[in-house]
């Protein structure tokens, strides 16, 4: 992972760029960097504000060999990794909120969106695509943004080296990564997930496409789906969806 480390002034979007450059063959690992997108994009067709010199905006791409429906796998790879590189690198205590939120003090201060390029049944290639607030000033967030955003920066008082934190991340991920692929199982990265969840245990509101539902988080499967008890006390997995934790 980082063998090939691309890295750009401005660019609409790392995702979009890493996207392109899988098409063309990019090999497993690459990783496209940038000072500032224009055209940031977060889950569901949301925007992600990214301003220049103040974030880690970040793609890698990725080749594993697994099927279409293992993809949410990655993102849980990438969630442990990030949040241990952060704990690593900056000592600020962060948590994961299932399935791709990395928070501090209840606040999102990092986004992961995971995209897939596939043919029939198999992966050709993905993204992970890694958003992380590291010296944005909160106090320039738009108002509906400062309710539900913060930064590291906020968090340790000073400006941190980004770069430190990208070399913590690729360190990280490349360990866990190596292990899903060796060992077939996700198992280190669950155990990560599972230490620093702020979702477990917690009343959650799931919204997946048109459904909602209302159900405690149980825990984590080993393949990363979320265990929940409805309100029917059935216990059901969900893959992915948004979630929000009551108080948070
Ligand atoms: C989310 O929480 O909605 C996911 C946010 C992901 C943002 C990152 S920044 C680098 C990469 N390029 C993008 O356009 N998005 C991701």
């Amino acid at each position: 992972i980082g063998k090939h480390i691309y890295h750009f002034d401005s660019v609409d979007s790392t995702n979009t760029i890493a996207k392109k450059m899988a098409a063309e063959g990019a090999f497993d690992g690459t990783v496209i960097i940038a000072e500032e997108q224009i055209g940031g994009r977060g889950r569901l067709g949301r925007s992600w504000i990214s301003p220049k010199g103040t974030g880690i905006w970040m793609s890698i791409v990725l080749r594993p060999n697994i099927e279409p429906t293992e993809a949410a796998k990655i993102t849980q790879i990438t969630a442990a990794a990030v949040a241990n590189a952060i704990r690593k690198a900056t000592g600020c205590e962060v948590g994961i909120k299932w399935p791709n939120d990395i928070i501090i003090h209840n606040k999102k201060v990092c986004g992961i969106l995971t995209e897939m390029g596939a043919e029939l049944n198999s992966v050709n290639y993905i993204i992970v695509g890694i958003g992380i607030n590291v010296n944005v000033d909160i106090k320039e967030f738009p108002e509906e943004v400062k309710k539900i955003a913060t930064s590291i920066r906020a968090c340790v008082g000073k400006e941190i080296s980004r770069k430190d934190i990208v070399k913590e991340i690729l360190l990280e991920f490349q360990k866990l990564y190596l292990d899903f692929i060796e060992n077939k199982n996700i198992k280190k990265s669950i155990d990560i997930c599972k230490k620093y969840s702020v979702t477990l245990g917690k009343q959650v509101k799931i919204k997946n496409r048109d459904k909602e539902i209302i159900a405690e988080a149980i825990d984590l499967t080993e393949d990363g789906q979320l265990l929940i008890k409805n309100e029917s006390g059935e216990m059901q997995t969900v893959i992915s969806g948004e979630v929000s934790v009551r108080g948070i």
